[in-house]
């Protein structure tokens, strides 16, 4: 099948490379000639395990292309992938412009039947705004006197991605499901046939009405927040009560009704889409007259838990942390990718710098977007692994827990360090463990 992906980011790549993979004819089209013409040089503009080789393998055999051409990206899929940002506008609601601008350029350009398949997490009643915008394009060019232009009509599909950075392409070729939200036989039938390899081994697809759809995508996020808001929550009160969360999580992931997922205390949740999206639906919902009390708990919650690390700093340093200095490992708002929108580091460092105190980082794969980020500093230096990081600090600061961190040589911490002294926002270590070995350990609702 011929498909085309507009917007190269995280789950654009993704969607077109494992597309490709399959055997469809894919192009993807950013605005950004930039990140095409890293791509096109055979690099990645981000970071995703695995990403590079599918997109190395699918562009050598030409399934694979990447254009900034609208006109021949609109020319070439029968199915029209959007897949840009919708990033939170100031009053929380997702900003649509990218959206609208992709639906604009299809119906400028196309002089066939298109699918036009919304992959981007948008609000519900989205795909009506889109349908709007693409009709008010392809009317101004049927009524143009000078065209012979004709509407080849157009179908409209809510496909929301439900993929993690970090196991992405994973995610995209073993989906739990794939939700389809469409009106008319037409696109669904070409929605079935583009998704069929991925129905081999069990019916995955999940077909219902388009609102329906774009609701789900909302409702997951913000079910999987609401989660870890209430383990951050209840691992506070554990500190305060002397218990310990680690063992309250593993008492209730127990239970077959909740499971094990999502149940782990820490710093806080970042990224690009639990706090946009639950933002998001907290706007929908005011704006419908049904503010949804649990998610403005849900955001504050998490809000605060990004400041717990500084609190435990400041308690055991006090608030003038001039002339101290902390170790950080991580900053990536989660282990398997450089993406650090959001990230608890960031609220973690720019709390310290404001407090006088410097920060070596090492994140074994979000350093260069810091970078990019902040700039030169003299309150910020990075490290080429994780051990020179220690060297003089006042403490350690565990922010991502990559895989790398679990089971680290304490000897070398600890010789490393000025005090030893280490602040685990992810809970690690055990804490009985590691106070044996000399260190004073802080986690997320633990004793011991
Ligand atoms: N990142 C994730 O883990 C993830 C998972 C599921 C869903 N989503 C949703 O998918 C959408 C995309 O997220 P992302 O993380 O891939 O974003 P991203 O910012 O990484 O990528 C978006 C890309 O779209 C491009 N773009 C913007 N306007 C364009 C246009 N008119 N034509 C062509 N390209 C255009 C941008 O240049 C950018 O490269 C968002 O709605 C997000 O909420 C993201």
């Amino acid at each position: 099948m011929k498909i085309t992906v507009i917007g190269s980011g995280y789950v654009g790549l993704v969607s077109g490379a494992c597309l490709a993979d399959l055997g469809n004819d894919v192009i993807c089209l950013d605005v950004d000639p930039r990140k095409i013409e890293i791509l096109n040089n055979g690099g990645s503009p981000i970071y995703e395990p695995g990403l590079d080789e599918v997109i190395k393998r699918n562009m050598a055999v030409g399934r694979l292309r990447f254009t900034t051409d609208i006109a021949a990206s609109v020319a070439h899929g029968l199915v029209q992938m959007i897949a840009v940002g919708t990033p939170s506008e100031e009053d929380g609601s997702a900003d649509l412009q990218y959206v609208i601008a992709a639906a604009r350029n299809i119906a400028r350009h196309m002089t066939e039947y298109k699918v036009i398949v919304d992959k981007s997490t948008v609000p519900v009643g989205t795909a009506d705004k889109v349908r709007l915008a693409v009709q008010a394009e392809l009317d101004k060019r049927a009524l143009d006197p000078q065209s012979s232009f004709r509407d080849p009509g157009f179908s409209i599909v809510s496909n929301p991605e439900f993929l993690k950075e970090g196991a992405a392409i994973d995610d995209f070729n073993r989906p739990d499901r794939i939700v389809i939200g469409a009106n008319d036989e037409a696109a669904i039938k070409v929605m079935r046939d583009m998704y069929a390899p991925f129905q081999r081994n069990h019916e995955r697809l999940i077909v219902m009405d388009i609102k329906s759809a774009e609701l789900t995508k909302y409702a997951a996020n913000a079910m999987l927040a609401t989660r870890i808001s209430f383990m951050n929550e209840l691992a506070n009160l554990a500190e305060r009560v002397g218990a310990d969360i680690e063992h309250v999580r593993k008492g209730i992931g127990s239970d077959q009704r909740i499971g094990y997922s999502f149940l782990y205390a820490g710093c806080g949740y970042g990224g690009s889409c639990f706090p946009k999206d639950v933002r998001a639906l907290q706007r929908t919902s005011a704006e419908h007259g049904l503010p949804l009390k649990v998610l403005e708990a849900v955001e504050s919650v998490n809000n605060a838990q990004k400041s717990v690390l500084l609190d435990k700093i400041t308690k055991r340093f006090g608030t003038d942390l001039k002339g101290k200095h902390f170790a950080l490992w991580g900053l990536a708002f989660k282990p398997g990718t450089d993406d650090m929108r959001e990230a608890s580091s960031r609220v973690l460092m720019e709390g310290l710098w404001a407090m006088g105190a410097t920060v070596t980082a090492f994140d074994p794969v979000a350093m260069q977007e810091t970078r990019h980020l902040y700039g030169d500093r003299a309150d910020l230096s990075f490290s080429d692994n994780s051990k020179d990081a220690l060297q003089d600090a006042d403490a350690l600061v565990i922010v991502t827990e990559w895989k790398a961190f679990k089971s680290p040589d304490f000897s070398i911490i600890k010789a490393r360090l000025k005090t030893p002294v280490i602040f685990d926002g992810r809970n690690l270590f055990e804490p009985a463990d590691i106070k044996a070995l000399g260190f004073e350990y802080y986690g997320i609702g633990r004793v011991g």
